[in-house]
């Protein structure tokens, strides 16, 4: 009876083992068939993405899908629905103004909730909003916050000079998040989180910091996000807590302020979003104060990140390259006592710096999401059909030898006669429609900054101090890029 049965199980399993492979064969068939099959890439990226989710989470996707470029040329599969593009013309097509290839869902799995200009996938909901949010943050808008950013970044450098004295040793990350938190906190909500007087890290900085880091497990679990509404798992419902804090802060904070403005009037201490609040009254077109609330926490999360890192690795190369600062230096010289920002855009070296910086270590590293329209698109001579997604990664443009020799040389003066390719390939910001909002605000700061810091310290080096190495320095990336111990040391003098 007992050998019996041990047949029968076994001919169950040698069914169930053939079912299996019937089943398994079809799909390799189906897979195989598909275009993006057909795309250079290592083979496991037509069937999973797990690899890809698993190289997510530990932070190193810029890197691993560089290499993946250096090894398959300009036109990478990196999952079975996402194709990775390297390539000037290419990544002009995908992210134009015209004809523009969609933001991927996946915006809406990085930052969850209500729309906002940065997370949308709605082409006429953006637009809406890009139209009424631009003119305050354009180049000539930004001319009435200028005081308020050089407020802040003279308190930044303050602060470093105390730490120096306190400490002989002055962490510039930390003070470049306070200073850039600041700004932008004041120039969205009306008020800022005040970290540069305080000099204390608040719950709001906690969060802050973990909140890419979270945006990123969202977005690589969005599904399990969703249960962890039901069913608690601590790392993701950390993720959850963070968002509902950020927001209830941010939601109290513009509530304030909006009833100032309308108390006030003209009055009111301007922000970014003010003339919004009063539009109506005016008769003007305007957004809902819950569409406006949204847009102000996308300004705080995609300004500040962003923002402190860029100028982070800035000082750090600045001070590890003594021909780059002493030609900085030198140009700094040439200011009146009394500068500001308007006697700052005349500088070029002080602009090939911060362009060197956002090449090299570009702020938001990987690939932006695009659908390929309904039609397909031909991408380096490859078909991908409508649908999937691609993406240009910053990490990969910038460093690609074809346009930028030497490309992970730190070399300002390599942007004295730029190359077509060279512009076309630059995308720190992004491109097209969806181009960063802020960019103007960020350049302020970054001029502002640099400027004021290497003419109070212009003798700076990088520090040895507590075990301080460049290893500190390598960059870890959920979506956004940070030093991956969150310090810098400097000597600042
Ligand atoms: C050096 C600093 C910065 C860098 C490197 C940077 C980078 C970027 C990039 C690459 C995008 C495109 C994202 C995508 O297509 O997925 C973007 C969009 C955006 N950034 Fe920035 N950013 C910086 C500073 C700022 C600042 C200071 C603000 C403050 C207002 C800001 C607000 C935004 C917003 C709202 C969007 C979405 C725009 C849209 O979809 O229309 N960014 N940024
Ligand atoms: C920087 O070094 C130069 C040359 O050694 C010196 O003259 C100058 O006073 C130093 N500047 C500061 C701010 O320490």
């Amino acid at each position: 009876m007992e050998s019996f049965n041990d047949f029968q199980s076994l001919g169950n399993y040698e069914l169930l083992a053939i079912g299996v492979g019937v089943i398994l064969l079809g799909y390799a068939f189906t897979v195989l068939r598909k275009p993006i099959s057909k795309v250079p890439g290592p083979s496991y990226t037509k069937f999973t993405d797990v690899y890809l989710k698993y190289i997510d989470m530990s932070g190193r996707r810029p890197e691993y899908v560089h290499a993946l470029h250096e090894k398959y040329g300009p036109v990478v599969r990196i999952s079975p629905g996402h194709v990775s593009v390297m390539d000037p013309a290419a990544t002009q097509q995908m992210y134009s103004v015209k004809k523009e290839f969609r933001k991927s869902t996946w915006y809406q799995d990085f930052v969850p909730g209500p729309s906002s200009v940065f997370s949308t996938v709605d082409v006429d909901y953006h637009r809406r909003h890009r139209r009424l949010l631009a003119s305050e943050i354009s180049e000539s808008g930004l001319v009435i916050h200028r005081p308020v950013v050089d407020s802040k970044v003279r308190l930044f450098t303050e602060r470093i000079a105390e730490e120096m004295e306190e400490r002989g040793v002055s962490d510039i990350y930390r003070w470049a998040l306070y200073m850039a938190t600041d700004v932008i906190g004041e120039l969205s909500f009306g008020s800022s989180f005040r970290m540069l007087e305080t000099k204390e890290e608040n719950q709001y900085i906690i969060d802050l910091k973990s909140v890419s880091f979270a945006g990123g497990l969202r977005a690589t679990f969005p599904t399990l996000m969703k249960v962890t509404k039901y069913i608690p798992i601590p790392v993701l419902s950390l993720g959850m807590a963070v968002r509902g804090r950020l927001f209830e802060y941010g939601a109290q904070s513009l509530e304030r302020h909006r009833k100032l403005v309308e108390e006030q009037g003209d009055d009111a201490k301007p922000t970014l979003l003010s003339k919004l609040y009063r539009a109506r009254e005016k008769g003007d077109e305007t957004l809902p104060f819950t569409e406006l609330r949204m847009d102000a926490m996308s300004y705080i999360t995609a300004g500040s990140d962003t923002t402190t890192n860029t100028l982070t690795y800035l000082i750090w190369r600045v001070c590890k390259n003594p021909d780059v600062k002493a030609k900085l230096v030198a140009e700094l010289q040439t200011l009146p006592a009394d500068f500001g920002d308007q006697d700052l855009k005349g500088l070029p070296y002080l602009d090939m710096v911060i362009q060197e910086t956002l090449r090299l270590h570009s702020a938001v590293p990987s690939g932006l999401p695009r659908v390929v329209p309904a039609e397909g698109a031909t991408l380096c001579g490859h078909f991908i059909p409508g649908g999937y997604t691609v993406s240009a990664q910053a990490y990969s443009m910038h460093k690609n030898p074809a346009v930028y020799p030497d490309p992970t040389k730190y070399d300002p003066s390599r942007w004295e006669k730029p190359t077509k390719a060279m512009k076309d390939s630059f995308v720190p910001f992004g491109g097209g429609s969806r181009i960063c909002i802020g960019l103007h605000l960020a350049k302020m700061e970054l001029r502002l900054a640099t400027a004021r810091f290497f003419t109070r310290f212009p003798n700076s080096t990088v520090s040895t101090l507590d075990g301080f190495t460049d290893k500190d320095m390598e960059p870890w990336s959920f979506f956004l890029m940070s030093p991956k111990n969150n310090r810098c040391l400097i000597n600042a003098h």
